[in-house]
């Protein structure tokens, strides 16, 4: 089969598109067709070496994917050759480990993609318990779009944030593939939001996903702007993308008892602030990483009923991995990029 593959940390130029052997299905596991493989910022981070110091290479990147049944493991039922899964962006390894939340705390919890093999291959051998059946009837490059940014946005505002109906919720990089569907998200769960841009472009991408304030970075400061949105006092819930010196902030623009949640790092990883802004009216950091699948599964939910959509910026062939990793680490993508590894 054909697989995107790094055998090295480095530039885009180390994704490689190879002949590598087929997985067969171990006992209790699925082997997935995959039919279009999701692309995130996060594996960019992996392939130039700053997320972990090693890997097993070569290594197969990707965390997204929606494909066909193509063959059962032994001891497997309930499914059909050729219907349609989305695999969860995150499993743990050991089946009695299901049931453990969050997930993320499993002690065999894997990331595809960063613990074990990813989803840049034409098939991929993932474990029965972590496809759920894709009734989103969607086209797989839009449903590819979802795994890992939707699960995410339901775990942090849901779970992490707490939001409630009625909450005035700030969410930064209100165009990137996770601000984007978080908006989407909090407006679903009935929230009020405000959004952070630095383009007028990514702005109005931003208002037709439902955002009630938009703010443009680089001409306002969005402190001010969401203390003033939200009556003086500040948002009830900020969901933190970017880190750095955009968080210190974020601790300014939320409430007394408010809550920030770190969610990314596209800012920067390193953040200073005067502790006593914390403390003094109780304000709460919280750290959001990955999803269980109730976040999923919740998420589809609200994508069956309309309430939430893909947003694809534009599909690549798979052998156009590094393209599609140069455009990421540029900030040049609106929403989420796709890649098919069955395309020319
Ligand atoms: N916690 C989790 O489970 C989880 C899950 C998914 C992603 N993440 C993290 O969330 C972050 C965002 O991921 P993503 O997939 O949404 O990325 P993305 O689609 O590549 O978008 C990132 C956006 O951040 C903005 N940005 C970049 N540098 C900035 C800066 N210095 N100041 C202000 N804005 C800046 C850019 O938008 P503008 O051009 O509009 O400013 C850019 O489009 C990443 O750090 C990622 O690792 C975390």
């Amino acid at each position: 089969m054909k697989a995107t593959v790094i055998h090295e940390f480095g530039d885009f130029d180390v994704l490689k598109h190879e002949d590598i052997e087929q997985p067969s299905p171990k006992p209790g596991h699925v082997l997935i067709k995959v039919l279009a493989a999701g692309v995130e910022r996060l594996d960019h981070y992996i392939r130039e070496g700053s997320i972990v110091p090693e890997l097993p290479f070569p290594h197969i990147l990707g965390a997204d994917a929606v494909g066909e049944v193509a063959e059962l493991g032994e001891g497997v039922t309930g499914f059909e050759i050729g219907e349609r899964e989305i695999v969860a962006p995150g499993y743990p390894q050991e089946e009695d480990e299901t049931d453990i939340r969050p997930a993320v705390t499993a002690p065999s919890f894997a990331l595809p993609g960063l613990h074990i093999s990813g989803t840049y291959a034409q098939f991929m051998e993932v474990p029965a318990y972590a496809l759920v059946k894709d009734e989103t009837g969607l086209k797989p490059e839009e449903v590819a779009t979802l795994p890992v940014s939707l699960a995410t946005a339901v775990h942090a505002l849901k779970q992490i944030g707490e939001v409630k109906a009625g909450d005035k919720v700030l969410i930064h990089a209100g165009a990137s593939g996770s601000g984007s569907m978080q908006i989407q998200v909090a407006k679903a769960m009935g929230a009020d939001v405000a959004t952070t841009v630095r383009s007028d472009a990514k702005g109005e991408f931003a208002k037709t996903l439902g955002a009630d304030l938009v703010i443009n970075t680089r001409k306002e400061d969005f402190v001010e702007q969401v203390k003033e949105w939200s009556g003086g006092l500040g948002a009830d819930v900020v969901i933190d993308n970017l880190g750095g010196d955009v968080l210190s902030k974020s601790i300014d623009a939320v409430k007394p008892l408010g809550v920030v949640v770190a969610f990314g790092f596209a800012a920067g990883t390193e953040v200073t602030f005067d502790v006593r802004n914390l403390f003094f009216s109780q304000k709460q950091l919280r750290g959001s990483m990955a999803s269980d699948m109730e976040d999923l599964e919740w998420g589809l939910e609200q994508v069956r009923a309309g309430r939430i959509k893909p947003l694809l910026d534009h599909t690549l062939p798979l052998s156009k991995a590094a393209e599609a990793h140069r455009l990421i680490a540029n900030n040049e993508v609106t929403g989420n990029l796709v890649l098919l590894p069955w395309a020319e």
